[in-house]
């Protein structure tokens, strides 16, 4: 079979269609409609972009004359109308006819149309002869259903006829030059065959029979039966060996073109189909309908390409072999991505129509396959070696060696194009797959044989699309619909099951195979480099798979097609279904490398390792990382912010510490400073946090160590860059209150800093309240002259004069420094009664005795009645605030 992948573009509903066309440039179809409208649609925006009233009588046909910009209809009113389709004008109009026109054919060069129709002639106009009529044919008993010329005579055309018949012409003479006869009704429609090897001809009549002619012998040739109403339009396909036919029964049939099979039966479910239109150089049909019309898309996905090793590509373009040759390239500059421009030979045509061409493993050969059959040709001269039949081929790791599928039970292996062997798998075989060992898909799943021998080595429970193996057969990629597997093949262990006949079961030999992975990724295509995977995925990513790990080489803009990987270019070359080459680096050291990597044979990595540029060692270094070989990821990366991460992990100090010195970063210091603390590294971590100007951690660790110079210096850098919690703290820590109450002031904090000297400094109480007052005054008037100075009212603070025999008491028994050892045996201040600790004592500094003084005059001159304690009542404003 074809295998055609049928794909609808366009799908526009509209009034009954008569007759379709495609513009051989632009992305329009044209539809003339039985309501007396014609319309164009783009297909590639899915819009209607133009449309001509005709009239109001059925549209029965109507062309596109691109190199005039015309549209020409024909229609029931027996007028030929000319439009020009850029501006919309009607261009020329006249009677053609004296009934219904049925058919328009625009001769490819000469400034001529033919027109048919149910008075059965056939007329010929010539525009550049203001449209004059230069000949009518005349032979037809019936009206004259459609016309069409001969592609490779433009000077003789076809036409059908409800008279049951064919009749072939010769422009210049005015009867027929032969009639075909054969339909038992009506003949519809009629084409002709455009390859250069067959002189046919192709009808569809309503006998609902499709029959192709020899139009040189003047035999029918072929009957195509099956469809279940009358035929109502028939076409050749001018690039895929492909006969379409559409019938009143509403399907559309495709058929080989040399095998006459049926391929393909659609169903748009449009009601009767009228009309079809192929183009040249297209793979666009466009079929009208009852309903409207549709366009499809008709060919393979994948291309028939393939690459041998050297770079020399052979494809399939229709049944035509080309090769082109990479190494002809010279050395042009390639850019990744770029259509390369290659030079194509032509190899000769193929007899059958390829689906496939693939090189075998060294590059001699290639087999070309479909329709059911395989031809072996010698890759240089394409000179056939070997054919048969076949639903599939395969070849075997071993060049001389391949399989085919000849049906869905029978596999037979050739060796130097002798049959060896041929079986038939225990459940059957539904596909076949190449490689290391032969692969054979079941319903029951996937099973490998043995070539030699054809001994089940394993079986799988498995539906694979594809089967990929290593050079080495070490390495098995099998992809399905939805991921695909990486699986170890164990050679040792399948030989000694062999040899022991242990741990063999009737899924064959147990410990064939280790699966490594699975990715959740659809494999297109794919191929091996060593011990790394690179496919493309169904979302049109280059990628390549080693050691778990996924490495995305492109994204690709449309589906591509891996050829092969040329370790000289350091390319990975691949090819579209418009058969354009691209190609993409990929560096062969990088690949080389990472296989030792997974190969664990770091003697040879640490070989290739100097031929890997200096931008790519990152790349190798975070697979390395990923592998668990940190410390040789850090000796190959090249990005600072890697090897800092690394240096971290594996806790190399000096390595980090010249990284953060370096970077100037912040964030690196204190991850450093983490990473000393926990080494215990003190120092490191002092200095660290200092570039981090992380202060809280510095608070931590000149705390935690005990450091009382580092506490003290840690103040005063704290002060002065403004971290003024961690400076207070710090103060605060070292007893230093006369400190702590200066940053409260200094920093606006005047209500804290009252309370602070309250409760710690009790002679500092009178400047800050004085302070506080002043400031809040600016504010609220009222609220700062309630703030009572203690010492103006020391009725109001009982204990006050005590309290600053405290304070001096502990100022002057307080030792400037206690190393942090002593701290256990010092006791806590909430356990302590100062104030009882302080009775009797007797300041000894003269500013407290004179302050002491001041006091007691202060509290002389005090008069009580002075305070009207209904003013201290504090008002929302000053609550909000
Ligand atoms: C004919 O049908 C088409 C689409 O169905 C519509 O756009 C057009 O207006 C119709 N023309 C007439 C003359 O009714
Ligand atoms: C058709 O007939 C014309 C004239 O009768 C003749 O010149 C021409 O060669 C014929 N063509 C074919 C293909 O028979
Ligand atoms: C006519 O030619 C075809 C090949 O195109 C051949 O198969 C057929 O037998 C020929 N018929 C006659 C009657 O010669
Ligand atoms: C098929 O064609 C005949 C005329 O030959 C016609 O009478 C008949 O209605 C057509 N069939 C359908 C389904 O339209
Ligand atoms: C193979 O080549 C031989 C002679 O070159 C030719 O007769 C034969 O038809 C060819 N077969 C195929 C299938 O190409
Ligand atoms: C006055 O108080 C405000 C808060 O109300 C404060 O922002 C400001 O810094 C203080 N001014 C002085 C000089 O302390």
């Amino acid at each position: 079979p074809l295998r055609l992948d049928i794909k609808r573009k366009l799908t526009a509903r509209s009034d009954r269609v008569k007759s379709v066309d495609l513009h051989p440039t632009e992305p329009w179809m044209l539809a003339s409609l039985y309501n007396g409208s014609v319309c164009v649609w783009n297909h590639e925006t899915q819009t209607l972009v133009k449309t001509f009233e005709v009239c109001d009588l059925p549209v029965r046909a109507a062309k596109f004359v691109a190199r005039k910009n015309w549209v020409v209809t024909g229609a029931d009113d027996m007028q030929i109308r000319v439009f020009n389709y850029n501006t919309l004008e009607r261009v020329h109009m006249f009677e053609a006819h004296s009934d219904y026109i049925r058919c328009i054919a625009v001769h490819p060069t000469q400034p001529f149309i033919l027109t048919s129709s149910d008075d059965m002639l056939i007329k010929l106009w010539d525009w550049d002869k203001k449209w004059s009529c230069s000949q009518v044919f005349e032979g037809h008993t019936h009206y004259v259903m459609q016309i069409v010329i001969n592609p490779k005579d433009n000077n003789q055309f076809a036409s059908a006829s409800l008279d049951r018949t064919i009749k072939v012409w010769q422009l210049g003479s005015s009867s027929p030059n032969f009639t075909l006869e054969g339909h038992e009704k009506g003949v519809n429609c009629i084409d002709y065959y455009s390859g250069g090897d067959k002189p046919y001809l192709i009808s569809g009549a309503d006998d609902r029979l499709v029959k192709i002619w020899d139009y040189q012998n003047k035999t029918c040739v072929q009957t195509l039966e099956g469809h279940a109403q009358n035929v109502s339009c028939v076409s050749f396909h001018p690039e895929l060996p492909i006969i379409i036919t559409g019938s009143e029964d509403g399907t559309v049939r495709i058929w080989h073109s040399s095998t006459y099979r049926l391929e393909s039966t659609l169903n748009y479910g449009m009601e009767r189909v009228w009309c079809v239109a192929s183009l040249r150089g297209s793979n666009n049909v466009a079929l009208g309908y009852d309903e409207g019309s549709i366009i499809v898309k008709l060919g393979r996905e994948e291309p028939a390409m393939s690459m041998d090793a050297n770079g020399k590509i052979i494809w399939a373009k229709h049944s035509e072999v080309q090769q082109a040759n990479l190494k002809a390239m010279g050395d042009a500059e390639i850019k990744d991505g770029e259509r390369l421009p290659l030079a194509v030979k032509d190899m000769g045509s193929c007899e059958i129509y390829p689906q496939t061409i693939q090189h075998n493993p060294n590059g001699r050969f290639v087999v070309v396959c479909g329709d059911g059959e395989y031809i072996i040709y010698t890759a240089m001269a394409l000179r056939n070696k070997s054919f048969g039949s076949a639903q599939e081929f395969v070849w075997a790791h071993d060049s001389s060696e391949y399989a085919i599928r000849e049906s869905n039970s029978l596999v037979k292996i050739f060796k130097n194009f002798k049959e060896k062997k041929s079986f038939k798998p225990d459940f059957g075989a539904e596909g076949i797959y190449g490689g290391f060992l032969l692969g054979v898909r079941s319903v029951n799943g996937l099973a490998f044989y043995d070539w030699e021998n054809t001994e089940l080595i394993r079986r799988i429970e498995i539906q694979p699309k594809h089967i990929f193996w290593s050079d080495s057969g070490e390495l098995v990629c099998i992809a399905t619909e939805e991921s695909f597997f990486i699986l170890k093949y164990l050679s040792e262990k399948v030989a000694a099951a062999q040899e022991t006949h242990e741990g063999v079961t009737e899924d064959g030999i147990e410990d064939a195979f280790e699966v490594l992975g699975e990715i959740q990724e659809i494999v297109k295509t794919g191929l091996w480099v060593g011990d790394c995977f690179i496919y493309t995925s169904s979302v049109n990513r280059l990628n390549y798979y080693v050691g778990g790990e996924i490495v995305t080489i492109a994204h690709l803009d449309r589906t591509m097609y891996l050829l092969g990987y040329i370790p000289k270019d350091n390319r990975l070359y691949l090819g579209d279904k418009e058969l354009n080459i691209v190609s993409y680096s990929l560096l062969v050291s990088v690949l080389e490398y990472q296989t030792a990597v997974m190969r664990r044979d770091f003697s040879m990595a640490d070989k290739v390792l100097p031929t890997i540029p200096k931008e790519q060692r990152t790349r190798v270094a975070h697979f390395l990382e990923k592998q668990g070989f940190k410390q040789q990821a850090l000796a190959v990366s090249t990005d600072p912010e890697h090897r800092f991460e690394l240096a971290l992990q594996l806790g190399e100090l000096k390595i980090a510490y010249q990284l953060a010195v370096e970077a100037e970063s912040e964030q690196k210091w204190k991850q450093l400073a983490e990473l000393a603390i926990s080494k215990c590294q003190f120092g490191l971590a002092q200095e660290c946090l200092h570039h981090a100007q992380d202060y809280g951690g510095l608070l931590l660790l000149a705390t935690a160590s005990g450091n009382a110079n580092m506490v003290n210096k840690l103040a005063e850098g704290a002060e002065k860059d403004g971290k003024n919690n961690v400076a207070f703290m710090s103060y605060f820590l070292q007893g230093k209150l006369d400190s702590c109450l200066e940053l409260l002031i200094k920093t606006g904090r005047l209500p804290e800093a009252a309370f602070l000297a309250r409760t710690y400094l009790p002679s500092q109480v009178s400047r800050v309240v004085k302070l506080w007052r002043e400031n809040l005054s600016k504010v609220n008037q009222k609220a700062a002259e309630s703030l009572a100075d203690p010492t103006e009212y020391e009725n109001l603070f009982p204990g006050l004069k005590e309290a600053f025999v405290a304070e001096e008491y502990v100022k002057q028994s307080l030792p400037d420094l206690r190393p942090a050892r002593e701290y256990p045996l010092v006791t806590p201040n909430e356990e302590r009664n100062l104030l009882e600790e302080a009775k009797g004592f007797e300041p000894s500094g003269v500013m407290a005795s004179q302050m002491l003084l001041d006091l007691e005059d202060d509290l002389d001159n005090l008069d009580l009645e002075d305070i009207d304690t209904t003013d201290i009542n504090l008002d929302e404003e000053i609550l909000d605030e």
